[in-house]
């Protein structure tokens, strides 16, 4: 398949999540199109195998590449430590994941050079974010939080009330104990709870990985001359595999943008959890 410009770029994650991320590409990428694909059926990714969301993450990508897209971002740190690498070996597309940049700019803003991780509880056992670090200063410590109720906390759509900020207050309470300065938002989900995160943490920096993956795949289209000519205004759509009413209007609160019609695909749930 040959690539070119006017394709669209597709973004996907087992949710609402995502939405953190495709808000900067929106911003700093108006003319290109989006199409954002939010895997409902099977949320949360946080708690399943790898192989399954391999597979997952492979039937996706397919599908995005059959409506036509220049690059796959995906905006999921947890698919991403499962199946990025998958995903760039048998893909045609340049497949960018959420991981690397947030390491990245982890390592390059701690002074105490101790980081926390606040992630699922399959991206903190994948140890993907150790290596990362590790590769960038093998001097850094890393403390790593697995948070198994605050995305589907998010997801639900209830009201950020006492409950959420006491299970912010528990997650984030041995990063308060190990004096970390700098801590990673390791799951796109977590960007929307920040001014929690903020209170809970003062005086700690948070890296979160939309503007950091924007500017790579903005880099990664210009010099493969695949980038829109700018001056245009592009076009964004969604799809996702649960509940379309649902996803639309827990991600125009998200977005606070309107999503237009939600289309359904790849519907149905997991069978079963294998590892
Ligand atoms: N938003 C996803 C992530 O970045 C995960 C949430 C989930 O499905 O468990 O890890």
């Amino acid at each position: 398949m040959e690539l070119t410009a006017d394709l669209a770029i597709g973004v996907f994650d087992s949710g609402v999540g995502g939405l953190t991320v495709l808000d900067e590409l929106l911003a700093r990428l108006p003319a290109e199109d989006f199409l954002y694909f939010g895997d409902t059926a099977w949320f949360p990714y946080g708690e399943k195998g790898d192989d399954q969301l391999r597979a997952r993450a492979e039937e996706i990508s397919r599908w995005l590449l059959g409506q036509g897209v220049k690059l796959i971002v995906i905006a999921c740190n947890t698919a991403t430590a499962a199946a990025a690498e998958h995903l760039q070996r048998v893909l045609e597309v340049p497949v960018i994941g959420v991981m690397t940049p947030e390491a990245h700019a982890a390592v390059l803003t701690t002074r105490n050079r101790r980081v926390g991780l606040l992630a699922t509880e399959a991206t903190v056992r994948s140890g993907s974010y150790a290596r990362m670090v590790r590769a960038h200063d093998a001097g850094v410590e890393l403390v790593s939080v697995p948070c198994p109720l605050l995305a589907p906390a998010i997801q639900s759509g209830d009201p950020f009330d006492e409950r959420i900020m006491e299970m912010v207050r528990e997650y984030t309470a041995p990063l308060r104990e190990a004096g970390v300065d700098t801590v990673i938002l390791g799951c796109t989900h977590y960007p929307m709870v920040e001014r929690l995160l903020r209170r809970s943490l003062p005086g700690v920096t948070l890296i979160t990985s939309g503007e950091e993956l924007a500017r790579e795949v903005h880099d990664s289209l210009r010099r493969r001359d695949l980038l829109r000519a700018t001056g245009t205004e592009g076009d964004y759509r969604f799809a996702c595999s649960g509940d379309p009413a649902a996803f639309r209007e827990l991600g125009s609160r998200f977005l606070q943008m309107p999503l237009g019609v939600v289309e359904q695909v790849l519907g149905g749930a997991p069978e079963r959890a294998v590892g």
